[in-house]
């Protein structure tokens, strides 16, 4: 029998998305444990920043209540290191300083700073073990809204207008924005996720909160056009040669898709498996998608997502590169549809990390002439 793949998932994280993190680890813990393939090592990382190991695969308390989950407290500190072999890390018990657990891939169920933002996939990089997900580079890109939208407009990809606000030059009043922008506006942390910290504006006193408000989590903010539209979901799987799924919509049912309407209120909005569009969007969606997962260097999985006017323009709003994983989350669910059942999309994703792996091992490290 071929031996089981050692699996280190890494869960929790210091952003605001700690509690959507665990909630996704739980449901892939219960895929993973149903094969025999793999060995499992829960990581939980706590909001202190502590990086903690479960003696076990329950490692979580009120699992099934999104407003209480937590870690348990019986997490022992551990360090990661280096193994003996290229492929391999260590983790080391710092309570247990013999005990040793070696591990063959990452698993960094992480969003937001910290988390999906390349600073982890760096640090899984300079351990040389294979990770699920984009490298430093497509995680970094999808993180910087500014960024991201400056390399999709470059590669003449449709973005809404925006202008850059940073700490330094805070003076921007609204009918300067309004000029450019029109009213409402979107103001927005450039680096983080699950709308913490977004707010739309449409007076003066509205905008200087707003802004008050993003830069409580982000030395740089973006403004944005208001898009009136549908939010269309498209999921991307792959390396060099993504497939796209077909496409979700998420039907919001407060102002917009706000941090309340996404995890606070059940009700808060509709997803609609898929989302009912003529074949044609449908198409020009997922074209799209891979555009925007090929540009911003994503690498593994990854959701895009757009708003479609009345008018059938489709703007990218932005790439998610460790979209929500729980089993029922938009991403999974869009593979479900398309024939890809939640464990079989995870064999397929420790796939891609492996091969992409593979791929890196073999380039030079010497130069010689
Ligand atoms: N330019 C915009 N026009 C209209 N709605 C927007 C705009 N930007 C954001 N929103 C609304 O705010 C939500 C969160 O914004 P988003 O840019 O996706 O941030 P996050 O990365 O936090 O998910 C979107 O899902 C949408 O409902
Ligand atoms: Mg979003």
């Amino acid at each position: 029998m071929p031996k089981k793949i050692r699996i280190a998932l890494i869960a929790g994280g210091q952003s605001g998305e700690h509690e959507v993190s665990l909630q996704s680890a739980h449901s892939i813990i219960d895929a993973l444990n149903q094969k025999k393939k793999y060995k499992i090592n829960v990581i939980g990382i706590a909001k202190n920043g502590r990086w903690l190991i479960y003696p076990d695969l329950n490692f979580l308390l009120y699992h099934d209540d999104p407003k209480r989950i937590r870690l348990k407290p019986n997490g022992q500190p551990i360090a990661l290191t280096k193994g003996n072999k290229p492929g391999q890390a260590k983790i080391i018990n710092l309570k247990a300083k013999d005990a040793i657990k070696i591990i063959d891939l990452a698993l960094p169920i992480l969003h937001g700073p910290l988390g999906e933002d390349g600073t982890i996939q760096g640090f899984l990089k300079l351990l040389n073990i294979p990770f699920i997900g984009s490298s430093v580079i497509g995680s970094a890109l999808g993180m910087d809204k500014e960024i991201m939208k400056r390399l999709l407009a470059q590669a003449d990809l449709p973005i809404a207008k925006f202008l850059i606000l940073s700490e330094s030059d805070k003076k921007l009043n609204f009918a300067k924005v309004k000029k450019i922008l029109g009213a409402p506006v979107f103001v927005k942390p450039a680096n983080l996720g699950s709308s913490v910290g977004v707010s739309k504006a449409k007076n003066e006193a509205e905008f200087k909160q707003a802004v008050k408000i993003a830069f409580d989590y982000d030395r740089k903010i973006i403004i944005e056009e208001n898009i009136k539209g549908r939010e269309i979901e498209c999921a991307v799987l792959g390396n060099q040669k993504p497939i796209a799924s077909l496409p979700g919509e998420v039907a919001p049912n407060h102002d917009f898709y706000s941090y309340q309407a996404k995890y606070l209120d059940v009700n808060g909005a509709t997803l609609k498996i898929p989302a009912d569009l003529p074949p044609n969007l449908t198409k020009e969606i997922q074209t799209l998608a891979i555009k925007t997962f090929k540009t911003l260097q994503a690498e593994g999985l990854s959701r895009v997502d757009f708003f479609l006017k009345a008018n059938g323009k489709i703007i990218i709003n932005e790439i998610n590169t460790m979209p929500g994983f729980t089993r029922i989350s938009m991403y999974p669910k869009l593979w479900t549809i398309s024939g890809w059942s939640y464990s079989k999309l995870i064999d397929r994703l420790i796939e891609l990390a492996l091969e992409r792996f593979k791929q890196e091992q073999k380039l030079q490290i010497n130069f010689s002439l």
